[in-house]
């Protein structure tokens, strides 16, 4: 039998791929402001970073007005924004690649001063973030607020705000979607029981603490079809205020009830890395997800956290993922999967660059042959 590698083929839904190695979901804060749509210098950092038949995954983009914690992210719930994503697309489809967005509400994990009106943010419960500052509007840092909980009624609006992004972004010509259920945003303030004490039928129990993740992705999966919608957790992170007690039960529940769906693909953050990337974290001794769950999930499995060319490709040939997201070290390398491919050295990133500015640490990192001929 053979064994596929880093770069053997791989089916994802309907397309495909040319190699396993995909572009992590990056936040960078670089979209035009006060619209939120990518602009140029979006567009040609992704185009950058396309390859034939390589996989990108488009930053983490609220699907309403409510779920911002940050400034300069892209949205994708206007005509402005959907035609912003359009030129990224167009230009990712001219190289040959694959591109999908992320579907985003950030919950609780945001301030008032984001927020439509300056009200508090929604989350399941009226639970703070303790021990972390966030950001205001106005840059000062500062403690997170208790958010509003969410009443039941209201609900079934963020449920379409997901399903009309969701058709933004088809318009827009992305490949599919991924719906942003990890790192302590909505989705997951829903599922892990220190976030959500609701006692209606969206709390409780593991079944209920589930339902908002599978009412948003069958409302995705209307829109695109299961082939093209992937979903995203991170069952042992810590970002973000995260942390399920015993990950395992609500976990197992949680890909259990996706798997007969058909969906493209699940996909994991790795435990062992920061999540979010604002501080340097290589956890040792962390349970794997992948390891844990392969087992349990029945489709393609992408994975992310702190990964190699060489760990990638011995996740892919021990057969424990199907595929190997990169998340820092595609911000500075553009041609990643190139000089992964033949072992060129690696241009190491700034952090300082990772979240917002210009094209510093964004578009003006080098190719391989660029450093050659310098
Ligand atoms: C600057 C930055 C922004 C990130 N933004 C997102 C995001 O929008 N959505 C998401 O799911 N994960 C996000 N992550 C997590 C990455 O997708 C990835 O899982 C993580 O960086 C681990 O992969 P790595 O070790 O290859 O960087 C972000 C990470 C970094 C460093």
């Amino acid at each position: 039998m053979n064994f596929p590698s880093l770069f053997s083929p791989l089916k994802v839904g309907p397309y495909q791929l040319k190699h396993r190695l995909a572009l992590a979901p990056l936040t960078r804060m670089r979209a035009a402001k006060p619209s939120l749509a990518p602009r140029p210098l979006n567009t040609e950092y992704y185009a950058q970073r396309a390859t034939p038949g390589g996989l990108l995954i488009a930053e983490a983009s609220p699907v309403m007005a409510t779920g911002f914690g940050a400034p300069g992210v892209p949205g994708i719930y206007t005509e402005a924004q959907t035609s912003g994503w359009r030129e990224v697309v167009d230009a990712v489809h001219a190289k040959g690649g694959v591109i999908f967005l992320q579907l985003w509400h950030v919950g609780r994990v945001s301030h008032s001063s984001f927020q439509p009106g300056g009200v508090l943010p929604v989350a399941p419960s009226a639970v703070a973030i303790a021990d972390l500052k966030t950001g205001t509007a106005d840059g000062k840092a500062v403690p997170y607020e208790t958010p509003r909980a969410l009443e039941t009624a209201e609900i079934p609006g963020i449920i379409d705000a997901y399903r009309q992004a969701a058709k933004n972004a088809l318009k827009a010509g992305f490949d599919g979607v991924e719906i942003h259920g990890a790192n302590g945003y909505l989705i997951e303030q829903f599922l892990q029981s220190h976030t959500n004490l609701r006692t209606d039928q969206y709390g409780g129990s593991i079944e209920n603490r589930t339902r908002f993740l599978m009412e948003v992705t069958k409302a995705v999966i209307e829109v695109w079809g299961a082939d093209r919608v992937g979903v995203r957790l991170s069952p042992y992170g810590i970002a973000n205020g995260s942390g399920e007690p015993d990950p395992m039960p609500l976990y197992t529940h949680a890909i259990e009830q996706l798997n007969p769906l058909g969906l493209a693909y699940l996909h994991f953050i790795e435990p062992r890395s920061s999540g979010t990337g604002r501080a340097e974290v290589n956890r040792q001794n962390v349970p794997s997800a992948m390891v844990l769950f392969r087992p349990i999930w029945k489709g393609v499995l992408i994975t992310a956290g702190g990964f190699t060319g060489e760990t990638a490709d011995a996740a892919i040939r021990d057969g424990l993922a199907d595929m190997i997201a990169f998340g820092r070290i595609f911000i500075s390398n553009p041609d990643l999967p190139r000089r992964l491919q033949h072992g060129f050295p690696l241009t190491p990133y700034n952090r300082a660059t990772f979240y917002g500015g210009e094209e510093a640490g964004y578009t003006d990192y080098p190719e391989h042959d660029e450093l050659e001929k310098a």
